[in-house]
């Protein structure tokens, strides 16, 4: 089975400061112990495990914190003697485990935190995650000093890191874990643990749609998730099927998905913010398996392609959570979807495909099927949707990982004010973009003889990603528009920081951040 946030087997849950000062673990103590759980009585039972911070200090040594040099000084340990013997540095994200005697059942860890900077926090918080995967019952002062930004990066980083995807008929038996972090201000913290577990949710919900092998999903088995969400987001979902599309003239999602027993869909999910508040509609690329098509691609890369349907993925996980997030602005989520295969029905290299609203485009390689289908979506929402601002999200070009490689999106606009916002949303929640230029001067690679446009470059212009996002900007009219290419970021090899190995969820946090500032930043 999936496993999204919902069994995540990690639980956050917030002590007072307070309580700390009154910690004891060592056995014999239970009654006084349960004081700690007061607000939220779970664990009655002494912490297994208890992570205290630990920062480099000004004489080039390391300082822990409170709980730990109490805890050590119960069991009558040379705290700074064990961390200077472990070569402790209290760089960001070291896990330092200090001995204790050998009849308690605690184990004492340090954790470096770095500044009180959020990039920090959530680079320590996914490095505990993984350090905590067995444990029960986790208490940790580290959150106790730390700004509400932070503790959000902190909470996110530990439920981001704890992510894992298995479909093995024999799942590992895991307790869940919780966690017990310690706060000083209970209330206040909890708004901000609630920002950082639905952000983590969406992103979850993203990570398993994608993950989902190809097998398993289908055009319309997307619609379904989209419809099955609708109610508990407060949603309003509409889906087109193949003759809702033909009667619409959506010439590019046909193409792309006539090759495939598996018909494709767009699917249309509302979001009602506040009347007066902006218009926005996000695109994604539901491409549900990408061979190719007649222009086959080579086996090698090709088990990757059942997350080409990132871009929706996000988009539907961003439209999941938008109420509960308090999003003013009034958000349309289209998703494209098709599965681009090989058949006779396929389409070809040489055809040419009349988009959404008339306009002709001359197909030179099938391959190249997510600008097809995002073409379609994005002049729909151009001539049918009043959007104020249009983003579009798509695992779109090769040439786009080449340039910015894993840990960057591409992002082009050609509205500045825009582009910064989607920037700092970018680097404040870690799904970070740059900008690349929709440069003018290779417009004219996508001249046709016989389309009002190619959908690729004829000859060797090289630059992949910004064709592909001028050939996007036909379809946008003059409207304010956005297009991130995550084909990099939408992946990741082997888990690193707040990532587990597969889909990342890429353009979510992004999203909803830029989401949820204030409207005159959208
Ligand atoms: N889905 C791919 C892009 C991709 C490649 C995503 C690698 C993730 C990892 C896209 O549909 C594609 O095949 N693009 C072609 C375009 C080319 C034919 C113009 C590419 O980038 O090679
Ligand atoms: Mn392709
Ligand atoms: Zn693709």
């Amino acid at each position: 089975m999936a496993t999204s946030l919902d069994d995540l087997h990690l639980r956050l849950q917030l002590v007072p400061l307070d309580a700390l000062q009154a910690l004891s673990v060592s056995a014999g103590d239970l009654d006084e112990q349960s004081t700690l759980t007061a607000p939220v009585p779970v664990a009655i039972t002494p912490p297994h495990i208890v992570v205290t911070s630990c920062s480099p200090n000004t004489s080039g040594g390391v300082t822990a914190g409170d709980v730990g040099i109490r805890l050590a000084a119960e069991q009558r340990i040379d705290l700074p003697r064990r961390l200077r013997r472990a070569d402790a540095t209290g760089r960001v994200g070291e896990i330092v485990e200090v001995e204790l005697e050998d009849d308690t059942t605690e184990t004492l860890l340090t954790l470096g935190v770095g500044d009180d900077a959020p990039a920090d926090a959530r680079k320590a918080g996914a490095a505990l995650a993984r350090r905590i995967k067995n444990a029960e019952i986790v208490l940790c002062d580290v959150t106790a000093s730390m700004s509400h930004a932070s503790l959000r990066a902190f909470c996110e980083g530990l439920l981001l890191a704890s992510y894992q995807f298995s479909l093995k008929s024999k799942q590992e038996e895991r307790k869940p874990t919780v966690v017990q972090l310690a706060v000083a201000g209970l209330a206040s913290s909890q708004k901000v643990l609630d920002q950082a577990i639905a952000t983590a949710q969406a992103v979850a919900f993203a990570r398993d749609l994608a993950n989902r092998p190809s097998n398993d999903k289908s055009p319309q088995w997307l619609a379904e998730q989209a419809s099955g969400i609708a109610k508990p987001s407060g949603l309003r979902v509409r889906v087109l099927d193949e003759s809702a599309l033909e009667r619409g003239g959506f010439g590019g999602l046909l193409a792309v998905g006539g090759g495939s027993t598996n018909p494709p869909r767009l699917i249309v999910t509302e979001y009602r913010g506040e009347p007066t508040a902006p218009r926005v509609v996000l695109v994604g690329k539901g491409i549900t398996f990408d061979s190719g098509g007649l222009s086959l691609k080579p086996s090698d890369g090709m088990p990757l392609m059942k997350t080409d349907m990132s871009g929706a993925a996000a988009v539907l996980a961003v439209m999941s959570s938008l109420r509960s997030a308090g999003v003013k602005a009034n958000v349309v989520g289209l998703l494209a979807c098709a599965e681009n295969m090989p058949s006779g029905s396929a389409y070809r290299p040489g055809d040419v495909v009349r988009h959404f609203g008339g306009r002709t485009s001359e197909v030179l390689n099938t391959d190249a099927e997510g600008r097809m289908v995002l073409a379609d979506a994005i002049a729909y929402a151009n001539a049918r949707l009043r959007p104020d601002v249009i983003v579009d999200v798509a695992t779109l070009t090769g040439a786009a990982t080449m340039g910015l490689s894993r840990q960057y999106g591409a992002l082009f606009t050609a509205d500045d004010g825009l582009a910064k916002r989607l920037e700092v949303a970018g680097q404040e929640s870690n799904d970070q973009v740059w900008r690349l230029p929709l440069a003018p001067e290779y417009r004219a690679s996508l001249d046709s003889p016989i389309a009002d446009i190619a959908h690729v470059s004829r000859g060797h212009v090289g630059a992949g990603a910004i064709t592909a996002a001028l050939f996007l900007k036909e379809f946008a009219g003059s409207r304010r528009w956005a297009h991130l290419d995550i084909a990099g970021p939408g992946r990741a090899d082997k888990a690193h920081d707040e990532l587990s190995r597969g889909a990342t969820g890429f353009g979510v946090r992004l999203l909803l951040r830029w989401l949820q500032s204030s409207p005159d930043l959208w």
